[in-house]
């Protein structure tokens, strides 16, 4: 057993009295590169971290549901009714949402109750995907015990509708589906049209490189805010561009844009654009095995989020730009931004250093302590 097998066994244990019927593990991700594109029906690149959500799970014979986490301790009891009527709050919304959005898009699936003990080494609000690392590892359980069927692009999809409705976040399906299509060593490339995947292998290992994340402690917040503003802002500009969605526009397009929109709503459109552009030149780069134009790649992304898109915060710059002064290869904040982590691509024998010296200059600045670790890229989810 591992730690996380071990916990979720003790902690499924002393809530019901009973055995799991079996444990199912589903990770976190970063993202290399294509931040906002998800939504606009574009391309992104993210990897499987190892870190993940561990659960162990029996189904009932009955209607009832009960969860207990790590997270508070407290068992949580429901039924399936009151996950039709979505009566979800605090972190059950994850695990009940992925029942309800089962029970909304296959209303024939046969679903039951279940017991469901969760754990997770996934930093929470650090923008790395704990929910989705939630609901994939509840998706695959479920999805086994309750014999559904659904193969990997359904079940992405399902952990998205949970987000979107029961959790309230208007995010797009990168995350999910990063979450179950990761493979060891190799970045997803997906198409998030079509939901065509395809993994990229990545030889970080290889060519003696790591990538190093530095959780700046900023804390985000997806429900409300900045990420629903810049959806709004995409959807205008599509509409006012007389497209489906920012996919449809390629570089060529931007001239027209400009003489189009307004100032802010351009900039919006011309990140998504030209960050799609980057997301093909990457898997490119990465497949011809250029590590170094992929990491200018990374560089312009993160100028494209800062200037453009406007959803860096100064502790995310403050780390590029040491991470670049430091001679990483690449750097740029991931996720959906306004906190959360900044990536760098760097060799292994200074991501040490490196880390040291962040730390430094946060300390020096009064801000809070940040926390860097370095990430693999890791298997999807799965029973384990
Ligand atoms: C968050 C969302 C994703 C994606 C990113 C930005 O992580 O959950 O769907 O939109 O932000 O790329």
């Amino acid at each position: 057993m591992t730690a996380g097998t071990e916990t979720v066994a003790g902690l499924f244990q002393a809530a019901y009295d009973a055995d799991p019927g079996g444990f199912w593990r589903a990770p976190g991700r970063v993202n290399l590169i294509g931040e906002h594109t998800d939504y606009n029906d574009g391309f992104v690149l993210p990897f499987a971290i190892d870190r993940a959500t561990t659960v162990a799970l029996s189904p009932r014979d009955d209607d009832r549901i009960r969860l207990i986490s790590t997270f508070d301790d407290r068992v949580v009891e429901s039924d399936l009714t009151a996950v039709d009527r979505r009566q979800f709050s605090g972190w059950s919304a994850y695990p009940l949402g992925v029942a309800w959005a089962i029970g909304e898009r296959h209303p024939d699936a046969r679903r039951r109750g279940f017991d469901l003990a969760v754990d997770s080494d996934v930093p929470v609000g650090a923008g790395l995907s704990s929910s989705a690392a939630i609901e994939m590892a509840v998706a695959v359980a479920v999805n086994d015990v309750w014999g559904l069927g659904l193969d990997r692009a359904e079940l992405a999809r399902i952990g998205q509708r949970a987000e979107n409705i029961a959790v309230g976040a208007p995010t797009g399906i990168m995350d999910q589906s990063a979450s179950v299509f990761g493979e060891r060593d190799a970045a997803v490339f997906l198409d998030c049209r079509s939901l065509a995947v395809e993994q990229v292998p990545l030889g970080f290992d290889a060519a003696g490189l790591v990538l190093l994340v530095i959780d700046t402690k900023v804390e985000h917040q997806h429900a409300t805010g900045g990420y629903r503003d810049r959806r709004e802002a995409c959807e205008r500009g599509a509409a006012a561009l007389g497209v489906g969605a920012l996919r449809d526009l390629t570089v060529d397009d931007l001239p027209r844009a400009e003489q189009l929109l307004d100032d802010v709503t351009y900039r919006r459109v011309k990140h998504v654009v030209t960050e799609d552009a980057r997301v093909l030149q990457s898997v490119a780069a990465l497949k011809a095995g250029d590590l170094n134009r992929f990491g200018r790649l990374m560089d312009a992304s993160h100028v494209s989020m800062r200037d453009d898109f406007e959803i860096s915060v100064p502790q995310l710059d403050v780390v590029v730009e040491t991470a670049q002064a430091a001679g990483a290869i690449g750097a740029r904040m991931t996720g959906g931004g306004f906190g959360g982590c900044a990536i760098a691509l760097l060799p292994a024998g200074e991501a040490e250093a490196l880390a040291a010296r962040v730390l430094r200059v946060f300390a020096d600045r009064g801000w809070h302590e940040p926390v860097p670790f370095t990430v693999s890229p890791s298997d999807g989810a799965r029973a384990l």
